[in-house]
């Protein structure tokens, strides 16, 4: 086949270089933006005067053949037909003729592909916010099953107070939150036209840019032609959101390997979310888990291989930044199934209560709570702090916990402490008694569950206006 610009050629492409030029391997999947973005703008040509009100029409019906043949698979592209781009075009003007090579006045692939990538991440984006919220909602929903159920903090990985397991679900909540809202600002600034930017410079022709925006649904057009047809800031920006999202999935994940071990025995993964092994009969692995922990690499590697594409090459465009579509897929693709997965491993795993709250003897869970109670007898913290280090010395050399010191051995360590002035101090008090704004105490985990809810319920509400 010739190709588009045989005009100023005398050669064909060597094979090779054909199969290396190519990019329709993987930006076939934006054909469904290609077709809509061609529409809107045949569309705005033809209520321009550019093309006449008939061969509009042709060209559209054209292109809706198209979408449905490439839908029932009856197109296969090669690497003849470059790029989706020109595919599409060269299938057009084979479909309806010449009117089809009006198709490309006032345009380029340049902003072409770039209304596509930004249509196409707009969708992936919606969706992938869908999935973030049912992962919330999962997590609310558990939260409040275990909003009174106790568990360990740790700092360190050492125990450090006692804390609830509502409360830990409430944490990755948050985390998962700002994934969202992150989003949602990638969103808004990427929800800008390219398209009529041409190939660097704008056009001649008496285009309506705002009419295309407006028909694609975006915001409004571009502001400048050489930044619309160089810019790939939306598509680093969204892999970084993917970034860190995925390094949410992974701590958890991590966490999840952790609490099903049988040192901790934390969690019960549900059957349907491990796998075995082929020789050892015993075994159930939390593979998803493990999975979901390494997959965070590959988007890592996506975000690092994009912003090197991209550093140093000069305006306008250049080839290099073909290499910005398949490491974006790469990061939709396996953040997309990630969320999903995790929400649903969560959803599937059973938290052992009687088995956390075993170890809870290990490690002076309350120490803290002692010192506090300690202070507020009027007790200056630091020295609270100091007496408290003691106590626990001395209870490492008995084999006891805090509770378990007798009036006489508090006194040997200050003679200001007895067994009184300790207080409540099992889990439960101490958990209970953590009210303070944005603490573990089952009050105000579920309030932060009530914000939660809130916080979906508005995004739901945004979603339906
Ligand atoms: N397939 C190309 C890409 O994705 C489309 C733009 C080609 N433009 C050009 N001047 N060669 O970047």
């Amino acid at each position: 086949m010739a190709n588009l610009w045989s005009g100023r050629f005398e050669k064909e492409m060597d094979d090779i270089v054909k199969e290396f030029n190519a990019s329709i391997g993987f930006d076939s999947r934006m054909y469904d933006e290609d077709i809509d973005g061609s529409i809107a703008h045949v569309t705005m040509l033809g209520e321009q005067g550019i093309i006449d009100p008939e061969e509009v029409k042709k060209i559209i019906a054209g292109l809706e053949k198209i979408r449905e043949k490439i839908k029932r698979g009856e197109i296969v592209f090669s690497a003849d037909d470059e790029d989706i781009h020109m595919g599409i075009e060269a299938r057009l003007t084979a479909e309806i003729g010449d009117a089809g090579k009006k198709l490309h006045t006032a345009r380029s692939r340049n902003d072409q592909c770039q209304v596509d990538g930004r249509m196409y991440l707009k969708k992936e984006i919606d969706e992938i916010i869908d999935r973030l919220c049912y992962l919330e909602e999962v997590i609310l929903d558990k939260a409040e099953h275990y909003a009174e159920d106790l568990a360990i903090g740790f700092t360190h990985v050492q125990h450090a107070q006692p804390v609830t397991i509502g409360f830990i679900f409430m944490a990755y909540f948050q985390m998962f939150r700002r994934d969202i809202e992150r989003l949602k600002d990638t969103r808004y600034r990427m929800d800008l036209c390219p398209l009529g930017s041409c190939a660097l410079a704008g056009t001649t022709f008496p285009i309506d840019r705002q009419k295309t925006a407006e028909i694609l649904g975006f915001r409004g057009p571009t502001e400048n032609a050489m930044d619309s047809v160089s810019d790939r800031d939306y598509s680093i920006e969204f892999i970084s959101d993917s970034a860190i999202s995925m390094m949410h999935i992974s701590r958890w994940a991590e966490e999840f390997v952790w609490w099903n071990s049988q040192e901790f025995g934390f969690i019960d993964i549900d059957d349907s979310y491990c796998t075995g092994s082929s020789i050892m009969p015993q075994k159930k692995n939390p593979d998803m888990a493990e999975l979901l922990r390494g997959k965070v690499g590959r988007v890592y590697g996506d975000l690092m291989q994009l912003l090197t594409v991209m550093k140093g090459t000069p305006l306008a465009y250049n080839k290099d930044f073909q290499e910005d579509k398949e490491s974006l897929f790469d990061a939709v693709d396996t953040w997309k199934t990630s969320i999903t997965i995790f929400a649903n491993m969560l959803k599937n795993t059973r938290f052992r209560t009687e088995r956390i709250e075993e170890q809870f003897s290990e490690g002076f869970l309350n120490a803290t709570d002692v010192a506090e109670h300690f202070a507020k007898q009027g007790i200056p913290f630091r020295e609270a702090h100091e007496i408290v280090g003691k106590m626990v010395k001395k209870c490492e050399s008995r084999g006891c916990g805090l509770e378990d010191l007798t009036d006489e051995e508090l006194k040997d360590v200050d003679a200001r402490i007895n067994r009184k002035l300790l207080g409540d101090i099992s889990m439960k008090a101490c958990v209970e008694a953590r009210g303070s704004f944005g603490g573990t105490a089952p009050t105000e985990v579920r309030r932060q569950i009530r914000v939660g809810r809130d916080f979906l319920k508005a995004m739901k509400d945004d979603k339906e206006r």
